[in-house]
């Protein structure tokens, strides 16, 4: 495994790789590498020849008053861990690298910016497909591998690639929870313990609208509130929203349909954390 900083080395390797046929596939990251990173990482393994994974704290995708300082950094730890999935390269380049003196250029997917997520995040998704688009021509993948973990994420950075003829394959891959249905996040390291089990009604909510639906509740207002309920008998939560959409353009609807996407941000004391799940045609009443 090799650590590759520079941008111009990156991309020498990846062209040279491409050139003798090897499938290139890429696991972006933030490091402080988890179970939901490792899963990404070995379907990417799978799927191609050479695997490389970025670790990078991006700072155009934090807010003014966001974590960026606070985030989790861990490389020699997340090192080991890549070895041990059979990484091949991991790119951590540094934020002058990235970012160097007069960098102007921001790639914006404009209306499914806006929503969910992007109403108290106004310019996050601005700095996500920014540092992707970045990756993808420095790392120059077949195939990218995102989480569900982050829906908006993955639904904004496949409308990028392809309303810009990206190259890429992108690939979701569903969310990795703990035991207890807490979806893994490297923010979870900021939680108290009491934080912690307060969290759980993120998932519990969720699960129990899953049973709603199959039991043939469709209505999404009946849907939202009783999500909303069970998260604010929780005297730590502050909800951020609760919003039911379509899962292919984030817009609102009524009645649950197939590949609906439930989502849920809210605020565990100075934590942010998101939840959701796709109700899909099985799911549905009969
Ligand atoms: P980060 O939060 O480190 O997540 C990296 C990838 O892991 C994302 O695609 C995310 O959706 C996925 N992931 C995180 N937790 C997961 C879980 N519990 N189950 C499945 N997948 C999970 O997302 C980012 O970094 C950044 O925004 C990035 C795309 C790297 C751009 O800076």
């Amino acid at each position: 495994m090799e650590v590759v900083k520079e941008a111009k080395t990156m991309q020498d390797i990846s062209e040279s790789l491409r050139r003798t046929g090897k499938i290139i596939t890429l696991v972006p990251t933030m490091g402080v590498l988890h179970q939901g990173h490792l899963k990404l990482m070995e379907e990417a393994k799978n799927a191609g020849d050479i695997l490389v994974i970025s670790i990078f704290v991006n700072p155009t995708q934090f807010g003014p008053n966001e974590d960026y300082e606070r985030y989790p950094r861990a490389f020699e730890n997340d090192k080991k861990l890549a070895e041990g999935i059979g990484v091949d390269y991991i790119f951590y380049p540094s934020v002058e690298e990235m970012y160097p003196k007069n960098f102007s250029t921001y790639v914006t997917v404009e209306e499914y910016s806006k929503k969910l997520c992007g109403k108290s995040r106004p310019t996050h998704f601005r700095g996500v497909t920014t540092i992707v688009a970045k990756l993808f021509n420095i790392i120059k993948p077949h195939k990218a591998f995102f989480g569900w973990k982050d829906a908006q994420q993955l639904i904004i950075i496949k409308k990028m690639v392809k309303d810009l003829n990206m190259d890429v394959e992108v690939i979701g891959i569903e969310i990795i929870r703990e035991p207890d249905g807490l979806a893994l996040s490297s923010r979870n390291e900021y939680l108290s313990k009491e934080e912690r089990k307060q969290a759980l009604s993120l998932s519990s909510s969720l699960r129990g609208v899953k049973e709603l639906v199959i039991n043939g509740v469709v209505d999404t207002a009946i849907i939202k509130r009783r999500i909303v309920d069970e998260l604010m008998l929780m005297n730590l939560i502050k909800i951020d929203y609760v919003e039911i959409v379509v899962m292919t353009n984030l817009d609102p609807i009524n009645q649950i349909k197939e590949d609906t996407l439930i989502a849920i941000a809210v605020w565990i004391g100075k934590t942010r954390l998101i939840d959701n799940i796709i109700i899909r045609k099985e799911d549905l009443p009969k």
